[in-house]
């Protein structure tokens, strides 16, 4: 396809080869399906702050450092050089969030860079090379929602072990390959431990996987794995290899423990043989 005008000094800087097709144009950006170092990618363009519409984007911004006392000035002043710097911080807060998960064993894309304002990662697809749907797309079956979900909250506690909050985790930012879920779209990532809004938000990720899963597997919906997580989390003890059970005090005492506890241990247990396979097969390329 013709080059659009934001990819074009990716294009001249030989990041991207060829843009092949437009996939989405979203609220926030709009994507584009890429070749570069001989592999397909996928390359998310930001809008401009002004044609975004992502709503209380200071409440996420809280408690982000900026480390640059000049920067953090010319912020808080709202001038123009001081708008094109937080627009920079909210554009690499995204492959910041991508990087520190990836290294943390969540599954992501695997992020190359963010080079003006554009995002570029892996393009999750099937085996097949069919674009991989978003969660919402897919039905489940009972088994593979409650184990799916195990798996997300899996998730969600690694990535609250390194102290950052989705914030807009739900089906829709979810994409499911032959593997299990992805999560995708970070941009507005919450620093846990320096955000008030910290534990609403977990919550409400947790709640939209409950909900949701919840639809095939009712049981989950009497879960509480944000109150459980974040009392832990809190407390200096949640650690990646916490086992939650989804129960906690406030929760409804109907949650069915045992059978959630029992799936996820062999979530745990499969994805534990997931990662020795990468690892394996990473090994054999090397
Ligand atoms: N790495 C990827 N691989 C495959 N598809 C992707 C990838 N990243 C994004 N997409 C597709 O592009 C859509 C938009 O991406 P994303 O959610 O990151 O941006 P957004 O502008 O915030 O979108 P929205 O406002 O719809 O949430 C996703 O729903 C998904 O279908
Ligand atoms: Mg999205």
């Amino acid at each position: 396809m013709k080059i659009p005008k934001r990819l074009q000094p990716l294009v001249e800087d030989g990041l991207i080869d060829e843009v092949i097709s437009r996939l989405m144009s979203g609220k926030e950006a709009d994507v584009f399906v890429v070749r570069a170092n001989g592999e397909t990618r996928c390359a998310k363009v930001y809008k401009d702050a002004m044609k975004r519409s992502f709503k209380k984007a200071a409440q996420y911004q809280e408690g982000r450092q900026i480390a640059n006392s000049r920067r953090a000035r010319a912020i808080a002043k709202g001038s123009k050089f001081g708008r094109e710097q937080q627009e920079e911080i909210w554009q690499n807060a995204e492959v910041d969030a991508l990087y520190q998960l990836a290294a943390a064993g969540v599954r992501v894309p695997k992020p190359y860079g963010c080079y003006d304002g554009v995002l570029l990662m892996e393009l999750v697809q099937s085996d097949d090379g069919d674009i991989a749907p978003r969660l919402d797309d897919v039905i489940l079956t009972e088994e593979q929602a409650l184990e799916d979900h195990a798996l997300m909250i899996h998730y969600v506690k690694l990535m609250l072990c390194t102290g950052i909050i989705h914030g807009d985790l739900s089906e829709f930012n979810i994409l499911v390959d032959d593997y299990g879920p992805v999560i995708i779209d970070l941009p507005q990532a919450v620093n846990a431990a320096a955000n008030n809004s910290a534990f609403a938000m977990l919550k409400r990720d947790v709640d939209n996987l409950a909900n949701y899963y919840g639809q095939y597997a009712p049981m989950l919906k009497n879960t509480a794995y944000a109150e459980e997580m974040w009392a832990l989390y809190e407390a200096g003890e949640l650690t990646p290899d916490t086992e939650l059970s989804g129960a906690h005090q406030t929760a409804a005492t109907n949650a069915d423990v045992d059978s959630v506890l029992a799936e996820i241990q062999a979530v745990l247990a499969e994805e534990e043989a997931r990662q020795a396979r990468l690892k394996a097969a990473e090994e054999g390329e090397d």
